[in-house]
């Protein structure tokens, strides 16, 4: 065994428990864990005194480079996937969304983002497939998708001519996906009830930031989650909703799987730590997202039901806007931007929150940032485990550092964070992609283009 890197003597996370041990890297894979002080001298060694060693994170749900809309995302898959790494994530898996006002389809979308990522990122990365449209050509194209390593495809019920689908578009969708050996992802809220609300706000003038989130209630996720999980039972598609704000969606996605469907639910740090009265304040529409930050009462039960397991996959949902963007048509929700910076903080949240608390495991903490969105979206095992074989993708948290969040502590492209103040305990100060060095503390070094362009395998169950 010629190893090249040895981690020595770090909390590593192996599977469900976290033990003392040695990690042996070579080359761009792990090659052996190990008890500590067991494998041969002579190789670089870095000495951990016991920090947490996880896997790296993989980040399910990312939009760089994205348009929807008027606006466009402020980073590139560069800048994106430095900060990604910043905060200890290893992976990102991004979205080819079509603009269905060019007439682009899936396939050709998807090609043209894995190009600018090949060029562009810093580390590896993945995409999910979208359709915004349910038209036989672009469904056509599902099993080709697959075929080049596209084989979760994401779906909106929402944003009306942008990208929302019809429900029978959803069902034909999952129909195509579940031949195809592939996973659905949804973005769910009802059209029928955020609409008119929308509308109404809009024809009274009322439309602060307040209003966007009275527009899109918690029963308007409810009950597209229960339309669409009909869906997932009846054609046996395999899929999850994305970013879940609300726990009785969660207990009914639960519900479903005892039931036999193979549903699960991510949700996102903003909507576990974050609460609506962001939206009173003077710079509301900063926090405009969809769905939104809900209130404190329905945040705190759904964190619970994240330590307790009934959520998955922690996705950040990063979409990066700055402040200037956000702030184009103030005072009028209904034009603004929807989506907050989060790629960065997405791990490091939940380390602080969730580990340093002592209220998750650091075994939890692998499952949801890095394990199962691995799983679920065909990356494992390459990714997601700290296993022999398996990319030497790891990130080592020192429990000893605390960092006050501001904005230009952080390497997002943009100049707000809905995290400004925040002190989080417990901080990546050592992330490697590949057997890469890229952070080590303060210091960074990593290259546009050293990143890889993953092709997904099936997605696998949890
Ligand atoms: O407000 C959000 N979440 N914007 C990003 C696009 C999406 O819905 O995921
Ligand atoms: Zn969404
Ligand atoms: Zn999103």
């Amino acid at each position: 065994m010629g190893l090249d890197l040895i981690l020595r003597d770090g909390q590593v996370t192996l599977g469900d428990a976290c033990v003392r041990a040695d990690v042996g890297v070579e080359g761009e894979k792990i090659a052996v864990v190990a008890r500590p002080g067991s494998l041969p001298g002579g190789t670089q060694t870095l000495d951990l005194d016991g920090r947490f060693v996880v896997p790296g994170g993989v980040d399910p749900h990312v939009h760089a480079a994205t348009t929807l809309g008027e606006f466009t995302t402020r980073d590139d898959f560069e800048a994106c996937t430095r900060a990604a790494a910043w905060g200890g994530t290893t992976t990102i898996v991004d979205f080819a969304i079509p603009q269905p006002r060019d007439g682009a389809r899936p396939l050709a979308t998807a090609r043209e983002r894995m190009a600018a990522a090949r060029r562009e990122a810093v580390i590896d990365v993945a995409f999910h497939a979208c359709l915004v449209k349910g038209d036989s050509a672009s469904l056509a194209e599902v099993p080709q998708l697959a075929r080049e390593g596209l084989t979760t495809v994401k779906v909106f019920t929402i944003y009306r001519d942008l990208v929302m689908l019809g429900l029978d578009e959803v069902h034909a969708c999952m129909h195509e996906v579940a031949a195809a050996g592939g996973l659905v992802l949804v973005h769910a809220e009802s059209p029928h009830i955020v609409e008119p609300l929308r509308a109404r706000f809009a024809a009274e003038g009322r439309t602060d930031a307040r209003h966007h989130a009275l527009s899109r209630p918690v029963e308007a996720e409810v009950d597209m989650v229960r339309s669409v999980l009909e869906l997932f039972r009846l054609t046996g598609c395999p899929g999850y909703f994305v970013h879940v704000t609300v726990p009785e969606a969660v207990t009914a996605i639960v519900h479903a799987r005892l039931e036999g469907a193979a549903v699960w639910a991510e949700t996102c740090p903003q909507y576990v730590f974050l609460d609506d009265s962001c939206y009173a304040a003077e710079d509301g529409e900063l926090y405009i997202c969809s769905p939104p930050i809900r209130p404190r009462a329905v945040a705190d039960r759904l964190w619970e039901m994240v330590r307790q397991g009934a959520v998955q996959v922690w996705g950040s949902d990063h979409c990066c806007y700055d402040t200037a963007q956000k702030f184009r048509h103030r005072g009028d929700f209904t034009r603004a931007p929807n989506g907050l910076p989060g790629v960065e903080l997405r791990a490091p949240l939940l380390f602080s929150e969730g580990v340093m608390t002592g209220l998750m495991s650091v075994p939890r903490f692998a499952a949801l940032t890095a394990t199962n969105p691995a799983k679920l979206n065909g990356l494992f095992p390459r990714k997601g485990v700290i296993a022999p074989g398996a990319d030497a993708d790891l990130a080592v948290y020192d429990p000893g550092w605390e960092v006050t969040v501001t904005a230009p502590r952080l390497h997002m492209a943009t100049d707000y964070t809905p995290f400004e103040g925040r002190r989080l305990r417990g901080w990546p100060r050592m992330v490697f992609s590949r057997g890469r060095l890229l952070v080590d503390g303060e210091r960074f070094d990593g290259t546009a283009g050293t990143g890889q362009v993953l092709a997904a395998g099936p997605p696998i169950p949890l």
